[in-house]
């Protein structure tokens, strides 16, 4: 398997209080410096073999779009290292990184948002087609985005019209189709289905999964449901606060889940598979504030097993089986007997 994307120990965070004054403090009668930082994107690591699926999951505001801003270098990483087929981009500046704006292209949530209102559908398509040169000219790339069109499931003759008058779901189509105008190599789809209809997610999902077929492209997917990403990924990891607390095959995070914060999140999918894990454990508490991350495991206040040593030490990914990562203490059982530990865990 060849790695097309590589992402190491990535860090992002955003400074709050950029203005100096607003920095200044007074703390017990004294003028301290202080600065509000949120911390974004703590360290993770995954990477995505061409070909793949692989999926980030985790409840909003645990860093997913962070961290695929980043990744394109909308945002400079603050930390660790991106590698595209094997070359280190983390330091490219916008000249550089401009052919592979072409090779990795995004899908985002709110289509609409992210379409120019006042541009007609081909034009959506041909522009991005005629700057990145995949076609040598407008009549080409008329004739290719018509091709395209028909490939997302939208007519011809919808070529003329603007976004607004379309469904979020034909919408979600013109993204996808601006995507593909550039022939990519790696697709970043950032929660492409959450404001879309139940009964319209499928098509798009189908659709996403019919076209990498067609044209071998990889995916990164984000999504902050489980069960939007169980048919589709090949691999997924799972974001908390800014990290991967779990990593690991399709088969492995959803038939044998062992990260607490996984086999929560997977309590709740419905699901009518008899293999799955049904848990009926449930979140405590408000996630917590990235400008303040707790002390040890940053999960240990919602968690229904944490016990002392999660409040104090960072739990490290560790393998537990082959390719199936997760960071949680009591799995590493580093505390008394590790046989003892598995049995309080599972209860
Ligand atoms: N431009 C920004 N400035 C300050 N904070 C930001 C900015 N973008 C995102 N954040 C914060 O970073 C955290 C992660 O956000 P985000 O990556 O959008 O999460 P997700 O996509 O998983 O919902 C959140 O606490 C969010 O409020
Ligand atoms: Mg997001």
């Amino acid at each position: 398997m060849i790695k097309l994307l590589e992402v190491k120990d990535l860090v992002q965070s955003f400074n709050l209080t950029s203005d100096f004054l607003d920095k200044l403090k007074l703390k017990n009668g004294r003028v301290t410096i202080e600065s509000r930082v949120v911390n974004a994107v703590n360290g993770i690591s995954f990477y995505i073999n061409r070909g793949e699926v692989f999926s980030l999951v985790g409840e909003s505001g645990c860093g997913k779009s962070t961290t695929a801003r980043t990744i394109i270098k909308i945002l400079e990483p603050k930390g660790g290292k991106i590698l595209y087929k094997d070359r280190d981009i983390t330091r490219l500046g916008p000249k550089e990184m401009l052919p592979l704006r072409k090779e990795i292209q995004m899908i985002f949530q709110d289509p609409y948002a992210s379409l120019n209102p006042r541009q007609k559908v081909k034009d959506i398509i041909m522009e991005p087609m005629l700057f990145h040169r995949v076609a040598a000219n407008k009549d080409e790339a008329y004739n290719k985005s018509i091709e395209i069109l028909k490939k997302v499931g939208l007519r011809p003759e919808q070529a003329n019209r603007y976004p607004h008058q379309f469904s979020g779901g034909q919408r979600q189509r013109i993204g996808i189709a601006r995507a593909l105008a550039v022939e990519p190599e790696l697709i970043i789809a950032d929660e492409p289905v959450s404001a879309l209809d139940v009964s319209i997610q499928a098509q798009i999902l189908n659709l996403l999964m019919d076209l990498k077929d067609e044209y071998g492209f990889s995916y990164l997917f984000i999504a902050h449901d489980l069960s939007v990403v169980r048919h589709i990924s090949d691999r997924l990891g799972v974001m908390y606060l800014g990290c991967i607390v779990e990593k690991g095959s399709k088969e492995q995070i959803f038939s044998n889940p062992l990260h607490p914060y996984t086999r929560i999140l997977l309590s709740s999918v419905p699901t009518i598979d008899e293999e799955s894990i049904t848990d009926s454990l449930e979140l405590k508490g408000e996630i917590p504030s990235p400008i303040d991350l707790p002390s040890g495991c940053y999960f240990h206040k919602r968690c229904p097993f944490a016990k002392e040593i999660c409040k104090k030490v960072v739990p490290q990914l560790k393998e537990i089986e082959d390719g199936h990562e997760a960071a949680c203490h009591i799995l590493l059982g580093e505390e008394g007997d590790r046989d003892n530990e598995k049995k309080g865990y599972t209860r």
